[in-house]
């Protein structure tokens, strides 16, 4: 990870970035009545921190590419798949990988670096991957009929840049900006972003969202044979040789 003095931060600049507020007081009202209040307060019970709340986000997105990368095995294969699988897998993508989760980042977290100005190119190419992101969703989601062949080229090579660049994109969030993130955010600070993220996720998905968006995810997997954890394990040497000669 590249140190504050490399990036020209320093010392000095390093204390200014801890000092940078994100939010409001106004923002950091709790819902406390009504429907998203009784919601908010069934969520608290599961306190999960502002960083865990992001990377188990990043857990489904990494579910997701895996469901992308099987269906365009199948698709280059020419192997078939229930349609839904694709059109469900790029709804969840928009609606809660984009249009929840990225936000968040854009919102609580870029910020807060582009007001230190630190980490400026890689905040500035993770911006930019976000909004590649959603072009590339919005190309994948006029070809995912497969109306011809050159639908289907189009939508295989969407579907290989979508996952070439959220894999290196999701990887340097998860070990240098969450990190940074959360090693200049005072203590008070990021136990109210917590809330934040909780009401924000009530808003935007509603109580026990996340639960089930990983449900729908789940039940995507067991559609295309994925489910299954153990299935990823190699088999023992002598195991897997005599699976290839039995077959
Ligand atoms: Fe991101
Ligand atoms: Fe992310």
């Amino acid at each position: 990870m590249p140190s504050y003095k490399t990036l020209g931060c320093g010392v000095a600049g390093l204390l200014w970035l801890a000092a940078v507020p994100f939010v409001s007081a106004a923002e950091l009202k709790p819902a406390s009545s009504g429907a998203a209040g009784k919601a908010m307060a069934a969520e608290e019970e599961t306190n999960i921190s502002v960083l865990e709340d992001l990377m188990r986000e990043h857990g489904v997105l990494d579910r997701l590419l895996l469901i992308y990368e099987e269906l365009l095995r199948r698709l280059e294969a020419d192997k078939p798949f229930p349609p839904e699988t694709l059109r469900s897998a790029t709804d969840i993508i928009r609606d809660f990988i984009q249009d929840y989760h990225e936000r968040l980042e854009e919102k609580y977290v870029f910020v807060k670096f582009r007001y230190a100005q630190a980490f400026e190119e890689m905040i500035t190419a993770l911006q930019r991957q976000h909004e590649a992101g959603r072009l590339l969703v919005k190309d994948i989601v006029s070809c995912e009929d497969l109306r011809s062949p050159d639908e289907k080229k189009k939508l295989m090579a969407s579907m290989r840049a979508f996952i070439r660049m959220y894999r290196p994109h999701k990887a340097r969030e998860d070990t240098v900006v969450f990190p940074t993130f959360h090693a200049l955010t005072y203590v008070s600070e990021y136990d109210m972003l917590g809330d934040i993220f909780e009401q924000e996720e009530v808003r935007h998905l509603g109580s026990g969202g996340f639960d089930k968006i990983v449900s729908r995810v789940e039940a995507l997997e067991k559609k295309l044979g994925i489910y299954d954890l153990s299935s990823f394990t190699p088999l023992p040497a002598a195991e897997s040789r005599g699976k290839g000669e039995g077959a």
